[in-house]
């Protein structure tokens, strides 16, 4: 989007969340809470994207990418403050300015859109994200006159008994015309209550001078939920949790209990896949259609499993590929793994990967035969439809060939399987 940039407000310390962590990178479903605010920004393709960062700068720097400019609010002098410390930023430029709060992760693109697209049709100088919600506690309140006309934002510790009563809350995203902005900042006073200069002040200051301040509203009661305490994070990776899994339903994956499935970001399932009751299916995570997956199963990430695959009870898979028409019926752990297709892995076996220093692979060729309670020790591979028999062990390195049949502990070649 042209003649548009970002500001991100990520400088607090966070206080309520009682965290040594900065509040913006506690996880929601596995991903750190500034990372949705930076993916709703950049799927606008703004220009220019500022973050400001101040408590623990450097962890947060650590994960974003070379697009943002990190600006440091050294003093957390309140979030008019950190809006002013990117003014120089904006010396000369006549465009709009998007600015939203770190904290917010639930926010949609496509609300973002619409706030824009009012902003520039009623050429307002500034357009701010307004929702209703049942409990306002903590949040700015919307002041309207008799008119429905905006006067205010209240923020929570200073609104009058009747203000309190206003359900309609400031969702911390605002759309200025960049001069106005940076011009009217100036005039605004510390909050003597909190020592903080607010940037919501900005909208009294606004209207004072005769500019036009429009809200868009959101009918979305959720998506401007502020991250402030651990209740909120609790409540945050609930709401994630439900749209991410109705969106797999609405793409042909059945859930059977979403009450107790947990799929992490950036999965992806095929179509007429079942996940049954208890799975944790983490980042990163690819299967393919038709496919068996749970109950009681956890899919670890970067693993990739292939079509009509069965992954059965109280199973753990972790980086692992598993080709098409395999089979882990039962209880079992394959970490590092590469199965071709057509594996069979009986009940309770186990890719044992880790020699206390290093994570090994084992490779398990198409059509193989892995019978229950064998240990596969890493670095291994077995062969073309080898079969490891009941309750063996094969130490690393000791390769099963292609046919071979393995017993024993450790386990011996036997003879050889006589299928094509
Ligand atoms: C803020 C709004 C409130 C709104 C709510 C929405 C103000 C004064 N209040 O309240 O109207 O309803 O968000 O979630 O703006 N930050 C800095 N530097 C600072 C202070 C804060 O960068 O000095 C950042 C924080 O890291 C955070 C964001 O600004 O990401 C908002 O600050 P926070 O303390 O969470 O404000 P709220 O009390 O939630
Ligand atoms: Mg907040």
């Amino acid at each position: 989007m042209s003649n548009l940039r970002t500001i991100i407000l990520a400088a607090g310390k966070g206080i309520r969340m009682q965290s040594d962590r900065p509040k913006v990178l506690h996880p929601v479903c596995n991903k750190p809470i500034i990372q949705y605010v930076l993916d709703v920004v950049r799927a606008l393709g703004v220009q220019h994207i500022y973050m400001v960062l101040g408590h623990k700068s450097s962890e947060v720097k650590n994960i974003l990418g070379k697009e943002v400019t990190v600006v440091i609010q050294k003093r957390l002098l309140g979030t008019a403050d950190a809006v002013k410390i990117t003014s120089a930023h904006f010396r000369n430029y006549q465009g709009d300015v998007l600015i939203l709060c770190g904290d917010t992760p639930l926010l949609n693109q496509d609300t973002i859109r619409e706030l824009i697209k009012k902003h520039k049709k009623t050429k307002a100088v500034c357009t701010f994200l307004t929702e209703v919600v049942e409990n306002p506690k903590g949040y700015g309140r919307v002041v309207r006159n008799d008119k429905g006309a905006v006067t205010a934002i209240r923020e929570d510790k200073d609104a009058k008994a009747e203000e309190r009563n206003i359900r309609e809350i400031n969702v911390g995203v605002y759309c200025f015309k960049g001069n106005d902005l940076f011009t009217s900042l100036k005039e605004i006073k510390i909050n003597l209550k909190k020592k903080e200069y607010y940037l919501t002040d900005i909208i009294q200051i606004l209207i004072g001078k005769g500019l036009k301040v429009e809200t868009a509203l959101t009918d979305d009661h959720q998506e401007g939920l502020g991250v402030n305490t651990r209740v909120d994070l609790a409540l945050a990776e609930s709401v994630m949790r439900k749209r991410i899994l109705k969106n797999f339903m609405l793409n042909g994956v059945t859930i059977m209990d979403p009450e107790t499935t947990y799929i992490q970001t950036d999965v992806k399932i095929g179509r007429d896949t079942t996940i049954r009751p208890f799975t944790i299916i983490e980042n990163n995570v690819r299967i393919g259609n038709r496919c068996l997956i749970g109950p009681f199963c956890r899919i670890r990430p970067d693993t990739h499993i292939g079509n009509n695959v069965e992954v059965g009870n109280f199973t753990e898979i972790s980086r692992a590929k598993v080709g098409d028409h395999c089979f882990m019926k039962h209880f079992g752990f394959l970490g590092d793994a590469l199965l071709g297709k057509r594996v069979n892995v009986g009940a309770g076996v186990v890719t044992a990967n880790f020699d206390g220093k290093k994570k090994h692979v084992t490779e398990i060729s198409d059509d193989a035969f892995i019978g229950s309670d064998s240990i596969l020790v890493a670095p291994l591979r077995i062969g073309r439809a080898a079969v490891t028999g009941a309750g063996c062990v094969v130490p690393g390195k000791r390769n099963v060939p292609d046919h071979g049949v393995v017993v024993g502990v450790p386990a011996k070649l036997i003879s050889r399987r006589k299928i094509s």
